[in-house]
């Protein structure tokens, strides 16, 4: 592996990037050693049971075969809390958004697993959000190499431009043809994101994305963090994160899970 300094900020041309066509890369946003310490605590993080953080299927599970997934993972390893409260991330998201302040929502490592993989259908994440405006977004940080062959993502272009549309099933999803149909997303081509380790992506929550299925032999690692503009409000429609919480509708959501990780310095 080459010793690779990490990334500091993001240029003007990439924020230009994201702000027209929904989604970005960037390149070696981890340097080496981060690389390697935050593998270390995915793995133990994802080896622990119980705790805080949620295990979306088992092993077995129709879902498990799309997402080996752990929301909140921070919530069970401060080594984790390291990277998804990073100021550093969060500042970058804060540029591309142009927002005076960015929260974080929520962290969730995400394994595609060897064996009996599926891709990841289509989709737009925003709709699952239980949030009123738009802006808020992810970083998707690759912690292995990434292609078609171990589940790459793969974007809509300008796709963020369509606003909410129905979500769709993840198990059971819909032809993407046939519903976007008449739309201008099916103008559009998709973009095939392949990436070195410690590289990652940023992605719109209304930005159309895919991953492959893995046909490899071994775990496709990554840790993606949800961020969204302070001052986002909460719209009540449930969700994991938000559920048990007594958030009010209408209402910024804030509070010690929700916490400012990144504001304008005037
Ligand atoms: C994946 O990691 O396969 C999908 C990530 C996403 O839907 O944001
Ligand atoms: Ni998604």
């Amino acid at each position: 592996m080459s010793n690779v300094a990490a990334e500091q900020t993001i240029s003007q041309e990439k924020i230009n990037f994201y702000r027209e066509n929904g989604f970005v890369q960037m390149d070696n946003l981890l340097s080496t050693q981060e690389l390697e310490e935050l593998r270390e605590y995915m793995a133990e993080v994802m080896e622990a049971e119980g705790g805080h953080s949620t295990q979306t299927d088992k092993k077995g599970g129709t879902y498990y075969r799309v997402l080996n997934q752990k929301v909140n993972t921070w919530r069970d390893h401060g080594g984790m809390g390291k990277y998804s409260f990073h100021p550093r991330f969060a500042e970058i998201a804060r540029c591309l958004t142009g927002a005076k302040g960015i929260r974080f929502f929520h962290d969730h490592a995400l394994l595609k697993m060897p064996g009996d993989s599926k891709p990841t259908p289509w989709h737009q994440d925003l709709v699952f959000w239980p949030m009123n405006e738009t802006g808020a977004l992810s970083i998707w940080i690759a912690l292995d190499d990434v292609d078609e062959n171990n589940g790459c993502m793969m974007f809509v272009p300008k796709s963020h431009t369509a606003g909410k549309l129905t979500p769709i099933n993840l198990v059971d999803p819909t032809d993407i043809n046939e519903y976007v149909k008449g739309t201008e997303i099916a103008q559009q081509q998709p973009v095939k994101v392949p990436m070195k380790a410690g590289s990652c992506t940023f992605h719109d929550g209304l930005t159309f994305h895919y991953a492959h299925a893995n046909v490899t032999e071994k775990p496709r690692r990554a840790l993606a963090i949800i961020y969204m503009p302070d001052g986002t409000t909460y719209s009540g429609v449930s969700h994991l994160i938000t559920d048990n919480l007594d958030l009010k509708e209408n209402e910024p959501i804030r509070g010690r899970m929700f916490p400012l990780l990144a504001v304008e310095v005037e």
